[in-house]
C-alpha cells in the first residue's frame, strides 16, 4: 500500500493524488484521500485503480492545506470502498499499513463497549482506538501515543483530528515511512518517489518514532514520548531508482523484502500457546478437514514448484497423501477427485486460466478447495471455498520470488492447521513448528549477506552454456525453482533433476564446461546428496555447492560454496532459495538481459 501525506500553505488534495499516482506500483485496489478545511474533514474513497478516485475529487472536489491519502492494496478484507482507507471513526481519520495482529482481539473490545465498525479492516480498528483515548484525554497526539502503544504488529499510519484541524501525526513500526522538508511545508509517505518531486530532503522515521507537524514544525519523537533530534538526508535518486527502493530491479528489491514479506504472511496467524494457526478465510471446519482422504495441489511455473515442495510439509506431517500436478495437465487427463478430495490451487496473481481452469473442473468433481493467492479478490481467491493469502506484497518482477517464499510459509501454515484439525499434529509439535517458522525472517536477513559473494560466482559462471541444478527430497523442486529463475532471466538453459536421479542420465553431460549447482544442506539426505556431488566432482564437473555454514567436507570438494545459516531446520528450502534468486539475477544483469520483464514472459497467463 502506499501513503501520502501533506501540511502547508498550498492546496493538498493535487499535492496527494500526484504522490499516490508514484506509488500506484504498490498497490491499485482501492484508494481515498481526506482533508480538513475550515475546521471540517472531508473524505473520498473508490475502489478500483486511483483514476476513479481522480475522477471522484473532480466531480466533488476536495479543499484544505493538509490531508492525508492512501492506495491500497488488501490484506483484510476485500477491495472495496468501504475496506478503502482513510477510515474515520468520530473525529479520527487514518490511513495505514501493514497489518495489526491483535487487531481482533481490539476489536471485540471496543465493539463491546459499543463501537460501531463499517469495514472489515485492521485499520478502522486503530481508528476507533484513537478516538476511544482522545475521547478520554481530550488531546490529539496524547491519545495517538495511548492508543498506539496498544497495537501489536506492523504500521505506518497518518493521522489528523476534526478537531486539531492545524495537526497531522505519522508513526512507524515495522512498515517504512520517510517525512519531506519543503519550504514551510511538509510531507510523509511510505515511500520516497511520492514526494521526491517536491523535496530532496528527507528525514526517516525508525521503529516506535513519531512526527507530529504543528503550526509549520516537525516534532520528532518516541511513540512513549521521549522527544528526538533527528537529521535529514539529501537523496539524489532518479525518480525510477527511488521506484525501485534505490535497488537497481524490481526483482532486487524484491528479494531483499522475502524476510518482511514472510512476517507479514505469518502475522496474526500463530497461536503459540495452542501450538496451532489461524486462518481467517479458510472457511473449511475442524470437521471438515477431517473428512478428506487426499489432497491434490495444482499450480504453473515458480507456484508448481512451491506445490511440490507442499507435497512433502503435507504427507510428513498430515499422513494424507497429496498428488501435485500442473494446471495445465490436470485439467485435460480425466483426474480422480471427488468430494473426499482437497485441492490446493496456488496462484500468486489469482488470475493463472489453466489453475483457474483447473479448480473449475475439480470442483464440477465435487473437490473442496482452497486456493493459495496474493492478490486478494483476484479470480481464483473469489471462485475458491477457502483463501490463505501471502502477504507479499505487490510482485512487479516478471520472475517470482518473495511470492514464491511467502508460498511456502503458507503451505506450512496449512500444514499445521490441518495436522492439527485431524490429530497427526499435536500440541507440542505444532509449538515446535511454529518456533521453526518465526525464526525463518531473522535467517533470511542472515543469508541475505551473501549477496556479494554470489555476484562473484556469477562473474566466474555466466559464460556457460547450461547448467544443471541437484537437489533432493524437500529440496528437489528448490532445485526446479533455481533453475527456472535462471532460465528465465539469463535465457540459460538450466535443468533441475532429483541428485540421487543424476546417475540415470543427466550424468553423461558431465564435463568442465557446465557448472552443477548442488544442494546439500546438513539434512537427513545430506550424506547421499554428498557422494551424488562426488560423482559429478569425478567426471571432471564443476560443482557450486550450496551448503550449511561450517561444512568444510562440502568446501573441500566442491569448485565453490555458498553458506547458508545451519539452523533452518525444515524451512532451510526457503534459505537456499536464496542465493539461487542471486545467482540468476547477477547472471542476468551481467548479461544484460532485461531482467524485469524477460522476453517472452508475462507475469500473469491469463489465456490458456
Ligand atoms: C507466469 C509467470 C511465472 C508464474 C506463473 C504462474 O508464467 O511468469 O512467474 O510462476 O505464471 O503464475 P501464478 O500467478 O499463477 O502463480
Amino acid at each position: 500500500c502506499g501513503i501520502v501525506g501533506y501540511v502547508g500553505s498550498q492546496e493538498a488534495t493535487p499535492i496527494i493524488l500526484d504522490g499516490l499516482r508514484r506509488l500506484e506500483y504498490r498497490g491499485y485496489d482501492s484508494a481515498g484521500v481526506c482533508t480538513i478545511a475550515a475546521g471540517r474533514a472531508a473524505v473520498r474513497r473508490s475502489e478500483g485503480k486511483l483514476i476513479n478516485l481522480e475522477r471522484l475529487v473532480t466531480e466533488a472536489p476536495l479543499t484544505g492545506t493538509i490531508g492525508i491519502g492512501h492506495t491500497r492494496w488488501a490484506t483484510h478484507g476485500k477491495p472495496s470502498e468501504t475496506n478503502a482507507h482513510p477510515h474515520q471513526a468520530g473525529s479520527i481519520i487514518v490511513v495505514h499499513n501493514g497489518i495489526i495482529e491483535n487487531y481482533l482481539e481490539l476489536k471485540a473490545r471496543l465493539k463491546a463497549d459499543g463501537r460501531e465498525f463499517k469495514s472489515e479492516t485492521d485499520t478502522e480498528v486503530i481508528s476507533h482506538l484513537i478516538d476511544e483515548k482522545y475521547a478520554a484525554t481530550g488531546t490529539f497526539v496524547e491519545a495517538v501515543r495511548l492508543a498506539l502503544q496498544e497495537l501489536r504488529g506492523a504500521y505506518a499510519v497518518c493521522i489528523l483530528c476534526e478537531q486539531e484541524p492545524n495537526v497531522l501525526v505519522a508513526a512507524k513500526q515495522g512498515s517504512p515511512m520517510v517525512v519531506g522538508l519543503g519550504a514551510g511545508e511538509f510531507f510523509v509517505a511510505s515511500d520516497i518517489p511520492a514526494i521526491l518531486s517536491h523535496t530532496r530532503e528527507m528525514v526517516f522515521l525508525e521503529d516506535g518514532e513519531m512526527v507530529v507537524f504543528r503550526e509549520g514544525t516537525p516534532s520528532f519523537s518516541r511513540v512513549t514520548g521521549e522527544p528526538l533530534e533527528k537529521t535529514s538526508r539529501h537523496i539524489d535518486w532518479s525518480p525510477l531508482m527511488a521506484e525501485k527502493g534505490g535497488y537497481k530491479h524490481f526483482m532486487l528489491k524484491e528479494i531483499f523484502e522475502q524476510p518482511r514479506a514472510i512476517r507479514d504472511t505469518i502475522a496474526g496467524r500463530l497461536r503459540e500457546e495452542e501450538g496451532d494457526v489461524y486462518l481467517e478465510d479458510l472457511r473449511l471446519s475442524d470437521c471438515e478437514l477431517r473428512e478428506f482422504d487426499r489432497i491434490c495441489i495444482v499450480a504453473c511455473g515458480t507456484s508448481w514448484h512451491a506445490a511440490l515442495v507442499g507435497k512433502f510439509l503435507l504427507e510428513e506431517h498430515c499422513r494424507i497423501p497429496v498428488e501435485v500436478d500442473i494446471a495445465s495437465e490436470f485439467r485435460y487427463r480425466n483426474p480422480v477427485v471427488n468430494d473426499r478430495t482437497l485441492m490446493v490451487l496456488i496462484s500468486q496473481s489469482g488470475e493463472t486460466a489453466d489453475t483457474l481452469a483447473a479448480m473449475r473442473e475439480g470442483k464440477s468433481r465435487g473437490a473442496r478447495n482452497v486456493a493459495i493467492c496474493n492478490v486478494v479478490d483476484s479470480s481464483i481467491a473469489r471462485e475458491a471455498t477457502g483463501v490463505v493469502y501471502t502477504h507479499a506484497g505487490p510482485e512487479i518482477g516478471v520472475a517470482s520470488t518473495k511470492a514464491f517464499v511467502t508460498q511456502l510459509v503458507a503451505l506450512y501454515l496449512l500444514t499445521i492447521r490441518l495436522g492439527r484439525a485431524i490429530g497427526t499434529i499435536d500440541a507440542e509439535r505444532g509449538q515446535a513448528m511454529i518456533t521453526e517458522l518465526v525464526k525463518v525472517p531473522a535467517l533470511l536477513e542472515k543469508t541475505l549477506e551473501i549477496n556479494d559473494a554470489v555476484e562473484k560466482t556469477a562473474r566466474r559462471y555466466m559464460n556457460a552454456r547450461d547448467f544443471l541444478y541437484l537437489g533432493r527430497g524437500i529440496n528437489y523442486p528448490i532445485a526446479l525453482e533455481g533453475a527456472l529463475k535462471l532460465k528465465e532471466i539469463s535465457y540459460i538453459h538450466a535443468e533441475g533433476y532429483p541428485a540421487g536421479e543424476m546417475k540415470h542420465g543427466p550424468i553423461a553431460l558431465i564435463d568442465e564446461n557446465m557448472p552443477v549447482v548442488v544442494l546439500v544442506p546438513r539434512n537427513s539426505t545430506y550424506e547421499k546428496v554428498l557422494s551424488n556431488m562426488e560423482e559429478v566432482v569425478a567426471r571432471g564437473g564443476r560443482v557450486i555447492a550450496i551448503c550449511s555454514a561450517g561444512d568444510r567436507e562440502v568446501a573441500d570438494k566442491a569448485e565453490e560454496t555458498l553458506a547458508i545459516p545451519a539452523d533452518g531446520g525444515e524451512l532451510t528450502s526457503i534459505l537456499l532459495s536464496v542465493p539461487l534468486q542471486l545467482l540468476a539475477y547477477h547472471v542476468a544483469v551481467l548479461k544484460g538481459t532485461d531482467v524485469d520483464q524477460p522476453r517472452n514472459l508475462a507475469k500473469s497467463v491469463t489465456v490458456e
